[in-house]
């Protein structure tokens, strides 16, 4: 039989896990923040790729590895919202967009995928922030946004 603190402990755990599901799920809808995907592995994601979906939508294969971003530059117009699929051919890197409050991992194997939309222009830096070897810190790339502006 549980005791009377086990008991407790066992309702408690409940409750933070259904506390953490409901904030992930209110972010999610409520607030429509866009939470990091994990997607089933497929080698098409290996290929760097920008492609236009829709009139201000695109999707982004964007590849770590040792020690570049593929592709480096990704040119869109302002206003655009981006689906970023994002793997690495080697080591674990980082994927930071500063200005943008992306973060997300490039695992071998693996694809995790964010969405995010560009109101103003600029040249937003994509950057490693996970330590992965010598040229760790010139590990970047940019989305160039209506940069430089249009006449
Ligand atoms: Cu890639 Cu640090």
């Amino acid at each position: 039989m549980l005791n009377i603190f086990e008991k407790r402990i066992l309702v408690l755990t409940g409750v933070l896990s259904m506390l953490f599901i409901f904030s992930i799920l209110y972010a999610k809808t409520g607030r429509r923040i866009d939470v990091p995907e994990c997607l089933p592995y497929n080698k098409a994601y290996e290929t760097p790729k920008v492609t236009q979906v829709d009139k201000d939508l695109y999707q982004v294969y964007a590849v770590a590895q040792m020690w570049q971003f593929q592709p480096s530059q990704i040119y869109i117009p302002v206003g655009s919202t981006v689906d970023f699929y994002l793997t690495s051919k080697d080591v674990v890197h980082g994927f930071n967009i500063f200005e943008k409050n992306v973060n997300m991992m490039a695992v071998y194997g693996g694809i995790n995928k964010t969405t995010v939309r560009f109101d103003k222009p600029g040249v937003y830096k994509i950057t490693c922030h996970e330590y992965c070897g010598v040229g760790h810190h010139n590990m970047q790339a940019e989305v160039i946004v209506n940069y430089p502006l249009p006449k």
